[in-house]
């Protein structure tokens, strides 16, 4: 399959990783106790958190869900793509496009452990690449091979602008992104935001105590990434990502373990953070 080449990749297991946070809060098994202990570390500070990473899962699959039945894409650029897990891009999009292409980016190194072992076919391909250099990831033939950027892309930043602390390499990467793509495209984005400065600044310091590189926005803050782009919002707009065209139909996802249960159902409640996002349209 394109881009898998059979180099030995060192995984730092000393050291949480956002991945394999994730993959913990979304009920995975491809996580080490040091990223257990994190999420909970945590979500003892911010509860609501855990539940919000789970609505941004269920929000990708929406998301997607649209972009390949209502909108007819065929070609997926996701970008910070995580740990492949249940209803992953390429599933939810051939389910409704069979011949989507669809390339995973994530410097995660144990993304592509994972990548190289689930996507042995054709249409998709992982790549370890960092999305604040979006003209190599543009460049690479891996990429060039199964995306045609003279179609229609959908270019997926899912709960990933929060990686990005430098607000000027974050707008630099939209846009690049963004003026690769032709018009028709889209471009879909998340991450966690806080209600208020105070919020967000005290967000961003406990990711920042467990050693993530972070950045929690307002929502001011993070519509400003993409301001200026001449996208189009897709109705409803930028939203907290569980009220995106809300589907209580769709698949759940795995349940957490059992130190996690207690800390399901917060964003019942007030949130200081939430995942907040929606999708955009090139025209
Ligand atoms: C929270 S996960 C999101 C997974 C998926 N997009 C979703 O919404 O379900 C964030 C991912 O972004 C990746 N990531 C963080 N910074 C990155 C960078 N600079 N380049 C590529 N991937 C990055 C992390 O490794 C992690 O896998």
């Amino acid at each position: 399959m394109p881009g898998m080449d059979a180099t030995p990749i060192e995984l730092n297991t000393k050291v949480a990783h956002p991945a394999r946070m994730y993959d913990y809060c979304l009920g995975g098994k491809d996580n080490f106790a040091v990223d257990r202990e994190a999420v909970r570390i945590f979500v003892e500070r911010f509860p609501e958190g855990l539940d919000s990473a789970r609505e941004n899962r269920l929000f990708l699959y929406r998301v997607v869900r649209f972009l390949s039945r209502e909108a007819g894409i065929r070609q997926f650029l996701d970008m910070g793509s995580g740990l492949p897990t249940q209803a992953n891009v390429h599933q939810v999009a051939q389910r409704f496009q069979p011949d989507a292409h669809v390339v995973y980016v994530d410097n995660d190194p144990i993304v592509l452990v994972h990548g190289r072992a689930l996507l042995a076919e054709d249409a998709t391909t992982v790549i370890q690449a960092d999305m604040t250099d979006p003209q190599d990831i543009l460049a690479r033939p891996e990429v060039r091979d199964l995306i045609d950027f003279d179609q229609p892309v959908a270019a997926l930043f899912l709960s990933v602008p929060h990686s990005i602390p430098d607000d000027q390499q974050a707008r630099d990467m939209f846009a690049a992104i963004v003026d690769a793509l032709v018009p028709g495209s889209f471009l879909a984005a998340s991450q966690f935001i806080g209600v208020h400065e105070e919020a967000a600044r005290a967000h961003t310091q406990t990711a920042n105590e467990l050693g993530l590189v972070w950045k929690t926005r307002t929502v001011d803050g993070f519509q400003d990434l993409i301001a200026g782009l001449g996208l189009e919002p897709v109705p409803p707009g930028l939203v907290d990502v569980c009220d995106w065209r809300p589907d209580p139909h769709q698949p759940p996802l795995h349940p957490v373990d059992e130190t996690l249960q207690p800390y399901i159902g917060w964003t019942a409640g007030d949130k200081l953070v939430k995942e907040f996002g929606g999708v955009l349209h090139k025209l």
